[in-house]
């Protein structure tokens, strides 16, 4: 594998890999209950765990800056979840925009 230009580790992979899997991915995850408002305490302190691991492990595309803003405002968002604010699930599901973290941060198909 050519990864001499990745900065990130196979356990960043792997932390990354976990928090897609377990908080991110399927329409029953962790992150559509969140943004629809139908979270429960539980499932937010899992998705905030999940987010804390995705802020201190490092990409494998893209540069770190743009990820660590992208993956702060997930947490910031989940803290909001947290308290219970009324426009925090809008707020979370416009930090856990898919696509827009993808296409920076997700190395393509080769
Ligand atoms: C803050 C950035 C970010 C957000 C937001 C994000 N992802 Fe990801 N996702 C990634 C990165 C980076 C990878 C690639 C990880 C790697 O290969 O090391 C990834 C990989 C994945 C994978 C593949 C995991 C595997 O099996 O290897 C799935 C599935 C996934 N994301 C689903 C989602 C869904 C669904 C959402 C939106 C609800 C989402 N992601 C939001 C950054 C993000």
């Amino acid at each position: 594998m050519l990864s001499s230009i990745s900065v990130s580790s196979a356990d960043d992979h792997k932390v990354i890999e976990e928090a897609m899997k377990g908080g991110f991915k399927g329409d029953t995850s962790l992150a559509k209950l969140a943004s629809t408002g139908k979270a429960s305490k539980e499932d937010i302190a899992k998705l905030k765990a999940y987010c804390e691991s995705l802020v201190k492990a490092k990409p494998p595309v893209g540069d770190y800056a743009s990820w660590k803003t992208k993956t702060e405002a997930l947490v910031k968002a989940v803290v909001d979840l947290e308290s219970g604010a009324a426009d925090a699930p809008k707020a979370f599901e416009k930090a856990a925009n898919c696509k827009a973290c993808h296409e920076v941060h997700k190395p393509k198909k080769k």
